[in-house]
């Protein structure tokens, strides 16, 4: 497989809103964000993703655009954009915009011209229906509660929306629209971008008439077309969000013979915690199975994506880990498991300091779209509050979207004047400058591996196998690359470990951990409780 620049890249992805601000409004911005890319070259990432920053009446804190060439009012101006851009460049540090096509703000100028008659050359930029017997044409469900049918009054036709009602669906059958997105990708890659996250974008091929909404039979079809106008001459890197994408389905976005998107951001082991509201406790053996098909089945023939959490999931401690006694361990034994697999690994604004979920007393104290409609449906059922805030507190949105926690002054220092969303309490000892002081901190073990990855070819190509398959607390696996072996082993629990490796011990030298005295690798050995290091041979 051609070797490629971001094989090796480490992606920090910022929610704007939550990250910086600069001038005191509560609200993170472009300018907050430039104040940090000095934080962001020291942990030694070379790209940012930024959640999206385009115009946006903040349905859903801008996954909502209603202007591609513009940028939120609240974050800034076209000029701090070029401005990020440009400074980012100069620390080696690329930006990967947020591209989100697979609908629009209903404020979007398409979508008013769309629907002010049946007629207007936009109209068909979008999924109308008229109604069947007087309802919704079918049973086709919006993510964030409802229908996915919204009726347009004026026009007596239902629009199609699998959002918010104010997130009306784009048609990709249309031509003339595909190419208005190819401009506009254009446009911003024009600027010097490094590339895009392509928001949903498994549904562009849906076919809602025939209940199909993921994985349409057209998807890789505009995603080629796409690329072809697009990208594709250029050498910037793509991912695509795929929910429902299997280890097949993967491989057609990411074998670089294809000509479709780098890799694909898929779900499989997120969703071993069950139903989204309902989670259960993961299976430590049904994770190595999961985590080991991607290893392997993609292995020459795709690319991964690595990574625990992101702005729609939980905190990666809180759900995977120990977010309390053992934070720090748990913490960083679940980045030493992950960055050192083979793709490449996406980090989380906070997720370099260990920030854990959040318990807020009041649902007035939430923001997300998707959390609020859920809650108002279950109060409607008679649900008990207590057993919703439970659903919230373990899976809600905000939980990944409080303020990042740059020190221990008021706000957590991340604006002068009231943030937009509470800061959890604890930013007073979990926080980034207490990280950076302290070279035993999770800032610093996320730092060493994003090093080794760079350093190492054996974790950038090397193949993977996973070893003492049926051990139930700890998960350990091999790579190796020409003559370089790499064995990293993790302790899954709060208890003591034990574990014996098979191959040749002599050989084998550590080379990172989450303790100060770990043992060398051995037939037989023990581990703490989250424990995790890893061994190369010299
Ligand atoms: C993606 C985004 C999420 C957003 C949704 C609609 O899943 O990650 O935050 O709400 O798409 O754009
Ligand atoms: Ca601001």
């Amino acid at each position: 497989m051609d070797k490629k620049w971001w094989h090796k890249s480490t992606v920090y992805q910022i929610y704007p809103r939550s990250f910086c601000d600069s001038n005191g409004d509560g609200i993170g911005d472009l300018k907050g964000i430039i104040s940090k890319l000095d934080y962001i070259k020291k942990l030694g990432v070379d790209i940012i993703w930024l959640s999206p920053v385009y115009k946006s009446p903040n349905a859903d804190n801008g996954y909502d655009i209603s202007d591609y060439y513009d940028i939120m009012d609240e974050f800034g101006t076209m000029e701090d954009m070029d401005c990020l851009i440009a400074e980012a460049k100069q620390r080696g540090i690329g930006v990967m915009m947020d591209l989100v096509v697979n609908h629009t703000s209903d404020e979007h100028t398409w979508f008013i011209e769309a629907r002010k008659s049946k007629d207007n050359p936009y109209r068909d930029y979008y999924i109308w229906s008229d109604p069947v017997d007087g309802h919704e044409p079918n049973g086709l469900k919006s993510i964030f509660g409802g229908s996915a049918w919204e009726f347009d009054k004026d026009s007596g036709q239902y629009y199609l929306h699998f959002f918010a009602d104010k997130q009306p669906d784009l048609n990709w059958e249309n031509a003339d629209m595909r190419q208005k997105i190819y401009d506009m990708m254009n446009f911003w890659i024009d600027k010097g971008i490094a590339g895009f996250r392509m928001d949903v974008i498994e549904k562009i091929g849906k076919e809602p008439f025939k209940m199909i909404e993921d994985n349409g039979p057209m998807l890789h079809t505009y995603l080629r077309e796409m690329n072809e106008n697009t990208f594709g001459k250029r050498d910037l890197i793509t991912v695509g969000e795929c929910w429902a994408a299997d280890t097949e389905i993967a491989k057609l976005y990411s074998n670089p013979a294809r000509q479709e998107l780098s890799m694909a951001f898929q779900f499989e082991h997120i969703c071993l915690k069950g139903d989204k509201w309902y989670p259960k406790p993961y299976d430590l053996q049904d994770l190595k199975k999961v985590m080991s098909k991607w290893q392997n089945e993609l292995y020459n023939c795709g690319w991964n994506t690595l990574f625990w959490c992101n702005h729609d999931l939980p905190r990666v401690v809180s759900a995977f880990g120990d977010d309390g006694k053992y934070r720090v361990e748990s913490a960083k034994m679940l980045a030493t498991l992950l960055h050192c697999m083979q793709g490449t690994p996406y980090i989380y604004q906070g997720e370099e300091i260990g920030m854990t979920n959040v318990k807020f007393p009041s649902i007035d104290d939430y923001d997300d779209i998707e959390t609020l409609n859920m809650y108002k449906e279950r109060i409607a059922t008679g649900e008990e509050e207590n057993v919703i805030m439970q659903s919230i507190y373990a899976s809600g949105r905000d939980n990944a979207r409080t303020p990042m926690q740059w020190d221990d002054s008021e706000n957590a220092g991340f604006t002068a004047g009231i943030p937009w969303l509470r800061v959890n309490d604890n930013y007073t000892y979990i926080n980034a400058k207490s990280c950076q002081n302290d070279n035993n901190s999770i800032f610093w073990h996320y730092k060493k591996l994003i090093d080794f990855r760079k350093n190492n070819d054996v974790i950038v190509y090397g193949n993977y196998s996973l070893i003492e398959e049926d051990n139930d607390k700890v998960f350990a696996y091999e790579r190796s690359h020409d003559d370089t072996k790499v064995v990293v082993v993790c302790n899954f629990t709060s208890d003591n470990a034990a574990f014996g490796y098979k191959g040749d011990c002599s050989v084998m030298m550590m080379c990172l951990s989450n303790y100060s005295d770990s043992p060398d690798l051995s037939e037989s050995m023990t581990l703490r409780p989250y424990e995790a290091v890893v061994y190369k041979n010299n």
